[in-house]
């Protein structure tokens, strides 16, 4: 059994995707939901879905071992961030290397680094007059967007398209490969 924890910071609609996706496999568990923002719509999904579900603060994110101790217990197999908008402590990136993944809603190097996360990318995306975007799945590692690729998949844009319009087109590409993606990682493919 492989076993999976998920980090997410707002609608969590990546992560009821992958839970569904999941549900059904018996080689695959998702343990946890851990969220920094109490409010997030990701918990609602939990406690429907029947997921476990932890929120923690900038704190003990930060300063305190809170978080390191929380998935030391849980030894997953994969960290999943699924929307998950701050930047990974040293300290966790080195505990779990190459054992944490995320997705970016563009196509890094483009659209990334700090302050480009959720809306915020695809109305840069929009100001450019960008004819395509697209979504990038990599293994985390000590700078923000940077670490190793492993999947990228495009969309066109149309020149009427919104940020909103571009955000359901890439949510739509997430849905997508996200969760294929985690299930070859989980199975060293
Ligand atoms: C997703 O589009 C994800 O790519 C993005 O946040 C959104 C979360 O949507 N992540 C980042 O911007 C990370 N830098 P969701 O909460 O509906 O899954």
């Amino acid at each position: 059994m492989k076993s999976i924890v998920l980090f997410a910071s707002g609608s969590g609609s990546n992560v009821e995707n992958i839970v569904k996706y999941f549900q059904n496999n018996s080689d695959v568990s998702i343990d946890c939901v851990l969220t920094n923002k109490k409010e997030a719509k990701v918990l609602e999904r939990c406690d429907r879905l029947n997921i476990n579900a932890l929120y923690f603060n900038k704190h003990s994110f930060y300063q305190s071992d809170c978080v390191l101790n929380v998935l030391e217990s849980l030894n997953p197999d994969l960290i999943v961030l699924a929307g998950f908008l701050w930047k990974i402590p040293q300290t966790l990136i080195h505990n779990f290397p190459n054992k944490i993944i995320n997705i970016h809603p563009a196509l890094l190097p483009k659209y990334g680094g700090k302050g480009m996360y959720g809306m915020h990318v695809h109305e840069a995306v929009k100001l450019n007059n960008e004819g395509e975007t697209g979504i990038t799945i990599h293994y985390v590692n000590e700078n923000y967007d940077e670490g190793a690729i492993i999947k990228q998949a495009k969309v066109a844009l149309a020149p009427s398209d919104s940020p909103s319009e571009i955000a359901n087109k890439v949510h739509q590409l997430e849905y997508e490969y996200f969760p294929k993606v985690i299930e070859q990682v989980l199975m060293g493919e």
